[in-house]
């Protein structure tokens, strides 16, 4: 049972429960504001972050970081982290074994931040934390509340590179995080 943060930060850094431990560079454990009231979960490392062990910092995550600045919302006010610390090879999605092996990481990671709002990025990591029944397409942009956690879906940052519309719902669903934000 991980309690502390430094346990995290010890147990992930080292960790090799599953084939990924294999071809990293670094681990992501995930990076901002450890009280933060708002946490964002992604599927895993792409290889930017693998070499740079901090969450969201190619591509997709500048594309997200746009939409943040856009919005107003102050990177210190997010907590960021990923359903799997470790590149997956080529940038596919994490497969179940990997997920399983790592969920319990993450778990630590929302019991230590305590956020009231969870904004699940795609599919990868809503199935991963809500269940296999969700899917993305009819889930995205509705508020979900477990156990006193608010829940919201949009689309992974990656998917806006590739289809120009959805930064629509994504930058709407954004904007439904903000308003939550403010009633809590
Ligand atoms: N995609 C993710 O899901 N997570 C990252 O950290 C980077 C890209
Ligand atoms: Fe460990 Fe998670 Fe990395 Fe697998 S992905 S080796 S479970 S930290």
């Amino acid at each position: 049972m991980i309690e502390t943060w430094e346990q995290l930060e010890a147990e992930v850094s080292k960790c090799k429960k599953c084939k990924l431990s294999e071809n990293r560079t670094n681990t992501v454990l995930g990076v901002g504001n450890r009280q933060a009231d708002i946490m964002f979960i992604g599927e895993g490392p792409g290889a930017d972050e693998d070499r740079e062990g901090v969450p969201f910092v190619g591509k997709a995550g500048k594309l997200m970081n746009q939409a943040l600045i856009g919005l107003g919302i102050n990177r210190d006010e997010l907590y960021i982290a990923n359903v799997v610390k470790c590149r997956p090879p080529g940038n596919r999605n994490p497969e179940t074994d990997e997920a399983n092996a790592c969920i319990d990481y993450l778990r630590a990671q929302v019991m230590l931040v305590k956020p009231k709002i969870i904004v699940l990025l795609g599919s990868v990591a809503l199935k991963n934390i809500l269940g296999e029944e969700y899917g993305i397409t009819t889930s995205r942009g509705k508020w979900i509340e477990k156990k006193g956690i608010m829940y919201i879906a949009t689309w992974h940052p990656a998917a806006l590179l590739r289809d120009e519309a959805k930064k629509i719902d994504f930058w709407n669903d954004l904007k439904e995080v903000i308003k939550k934000g403010k009633d809590l």
